[in-house]
């Protein structure tokens, strides 16, 4: 597939950590080509120690591969600075993260609006779609709640809601349901797949739930540095 029909690709990308005092590099990523054209749903597995997060925090413009290339929606990711990167990833890009990271002292509404502060022209509907996206997944009744007095599952939307505030064109979640029981994690899956469609984001789920991973349009495997296409 060419750059201008994905939204995101990866072309041959590696990635080295440097090993404990006087051992050798540890290679992590070997090569690795993925491309997604813009909405589509893909679950990254492989078992644990894999480099499912580094794969997804390269994609995410967190880390940087040692050789390779990432285009981000026509951009090539190597040749911008910080600040450009910066830019782009908020503007682009919308995180989960395994543990949600939601500030403490700020109620769901507040959290959800915080990636709006740092955009250059502030969207005067933020808070309104803030209102809006918790009410779609079901937290109207939660919108002044601080996290530490919602349940695990409730915590997530909140991270998924707010991950989505910026419009982003990509949503990357690293074990979204990790923390869940059954029912709360096939219900957040559902949810995300629902996201997916209605804000046409492109989808990436690093997960170790064969239930979800089956429900994403692609599946690939990382193993031993090597990803692969399941489907
Ligand atoms: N900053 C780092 N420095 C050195 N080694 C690292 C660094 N980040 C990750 N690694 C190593 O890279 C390997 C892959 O880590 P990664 O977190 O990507 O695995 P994973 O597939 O997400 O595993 P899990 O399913 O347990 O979350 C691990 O062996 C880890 O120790
Ligand atoms: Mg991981």
């Amino acid at each position: 597939m060419s750059h201008e029909a994905s939204i995101l690709s990866l072309n041959n990308v590696s990635k080295s950590f440097a090993g404990a005092p006087g051992a050798p590099e540890v290679s992590i990523l070997k090569g690795v080509t993925l491309s997604l054209p813009p909405g589509a749903s893909a679950a990254i597995v492989g078992p644990s120690g894999s480099g499912k997060s580094t794969l997804l925090n390269i994609l995410g413009t967190l880390d940087r591969p040692t050789t390779g290339d990432v285009v981000l929606d026509g951009h090539q990711v190597s040749r911008l600075n910080e600040e450009e990167l910066a830019g782009i990833r908020n503007r682009l890009i919308g995180f989960v993260f395994q543990l949600h990271h939601l500030l403490p002292h700020c109620s769901a509404l507040e959290n959800v609006l915080v990636p709006t502060l740092a955009m250059e022209k502030p969207d005067k509907d933020a808070r309104p779609r803030a209102e809006l996206l918790l009410k779609r997944v079901g937290l109207s009744h939660r919108l002044h709640s601080l996290p530490g007095t919602l349940s695990g599952g409730e915590r997530q939307r909140v991270a998924i809601v707010r991950a989505l505030i910026n419009r982003p064109k990509v949503l990357l979640a690293d074990e979204p349901t990790g923390a869940l029981d059954r029912a709360s994690a096939d219900a957040l899956a559902q949810l995300l797949l629902e996201l997916n469609r209605e804000e046409n984001v492109t989808l990436v789920v690093v997960t170790h739930a064969p239930d979800l991973a089956a429900k994403m349009q692609h599946v690939f495997e990382i193993n031993d540095g090597v990803l692969r296409a399941r489907s």
